[in-house]
């Protein structure tokens, strides 16, 4: 281990690398992380997941859509922004609390909601809520959960968020709502991006590789169920759901003044990124938007959501809050997308890489080490609030 080290560094060192992405060999030795706290970026946890994650799951979880543009473009994005420094600003005090629809929380970075969590460690969605609880930050819960909303909210001992996969029956979208909201949820996101399937190529491929038996975990109708409910996610549990779709293609925007008939929760949309379908969805009443391409997995756009977020931003005015996610891996990602006006930003996949690793220890780490990248880069910005960060703080690229 310490050869292999020493090795790492003399080959980090050597001319022979100059220009090669030396980070890459430091993510491999990441992959032999003894414990959590050892990581030192969400990358060392991507390595680690990767190998402790079967092929099929590793692919469902990396994967975006057709070439994967959309994906690589989410990240490569925050390139096109440097930070503007700040010198002698006292910033011995620094608060990154932020206020989401009346709720206090103690960083801008939440956790998106991700399907089957349960599939990459077993502590699921609990181990999320309960690293999400002790760092005091909000946690979105997927409708594909492997564990129950009602487990999850005592692990956290606090309300959740609720992501809402549609439905193509609204008798089941309402059961759905009212179970999310006896249950103690305070905000529901509908989930608006994947109204007809999606074309994960990379997925497949994966898919490919793993000679385990999917049908003896999920069922007859294999991983997706066929784009039919999975009957055997906790969501669904004492639903008749039978031949239900997860989502519906025939649903136009008068369907959040349905959500919000039959729910007293938050509504909010997740999956916008065009400014003009951020207006119908404030005039349609939401209370808030996540602008997002689904991590990359919805339409392949091409376009990143961090190169969206300043049109969306200006055409919702300050009237709503405006999360934005995709590809975000560091906290001068988060630092660049409060500066040009997200109101909150969201990760999925760096979470689920911890968590893959060591379960609610890998998430805590997460959120430890991007709330710690975020608060250097708002000391290094002379920003000791959120409210301090504006577009004043960022320079463009050139070129
Ligand atoms: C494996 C996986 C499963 C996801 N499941 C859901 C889901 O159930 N509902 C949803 O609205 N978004 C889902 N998303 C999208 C995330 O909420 C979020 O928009 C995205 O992961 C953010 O991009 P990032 O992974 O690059 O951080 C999923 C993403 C991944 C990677």
């Amino acid at each position: 281990m310490a050869d292999r080290r020493a090795f790492l560094q003399y080959l980090a060192a050597s001319p022979l690398l100059a220009g090669l992405p030396t980070a890459d060999l430091f993510a491999q030795e990441g992959a032999r992380l003894a414990k959590a706290s050892d990581a030192l970026d969400v990358f060392d946890f991507e390595a680690m997941a990767r190998q402790v994650t079967p092929p099929a799951h590793w692919g469902y979880l990396s994967s975006g859509v057709e070439g994967d543009a959309t994906l690589r473009t989410n990240s490569e994005a925050f390139n096109r922004f440097h930070l503007r420094t700040r010198r002698f600003v006292d910033v011995s005090h620094m608060d990154m609390s932020v206020d989401l629809l009346g709720q206090k929380f103690s960083s801008p970075i939440i956790l998106c909601p991700v399907s089957s969590l349960g599939a990459f460690h077993p502590d699921g969605e609990v181990g999320a809520a309960l690293a999400a609880k002790n760092r005091g930050q909000l946690q979105v819960l997927s409708t594909q959960a492997t564990r129950s909303v009602e487990d999850v909210i005592k692990g956290r001992g606090a309300p959740v968020w609720f992501q809402l996969y549609t439905t193509d029956s609204f008798a089941v979208t309402t059961k759905l709502l009212q179970r999310a909201e006896r249950a103690g949820c305070t905000a529901v996101a509908i989930t608006a991006d994947l109204p007809a399937g999606r074309n994960p190529i990379t997925q497949t491929r994966f898919q490919r590789q793993d000679t385990r038996n999917c049908v003896s975990c999920h069922g007859p109708a294999g991983p997706g169920g066929n784009g039919n409910v999975v009957s055997s996610k906790p969501m669904f549990a004492g639903i008749d759901a039978t031949g239900v779709r997860l989502q519906s293609a025939a649903l136009t925007w008068d369907f959040i003044g349905k959500v919000r008939a039959v729910t007293k929760m938050k509504v909010l949309i997740k999956g916008i990124d065009d400014p003009d379908d951020a207006k119908l969805a404030i005039a349609n009443g939401v209370d808030g938007i996540f602008l997002s391409n689904h991590g990359g997995r919805a339409t392949e756009t091409g376009r990143s959501t961090l190169e969206a977020l300043p049109e969306v931003v200006a055409a919702v005015r300050g009237r709503v809050p405006v999360i934005v996610d995709g590809g975000f891996r560091r906290g001068t990602d988060v630092f660049k997308a409060l500066a040009l006006g997200a109101t909150a930003v969201g990760i999925g996949r760096p979470y689920v890489w911890g968590l893959a690793s060591f379960g609610e220890q890998g998430v805590d780490r997460v959120l430890e080490m991007l709330n710690n990248e975020l608060r250097l880069a708002m000391v290094g910005a002379g920003a000791r609030t959120l409210k301090e960060i504006s577009r004043a703080s960022l320079i463009a690229a050139r070129g």
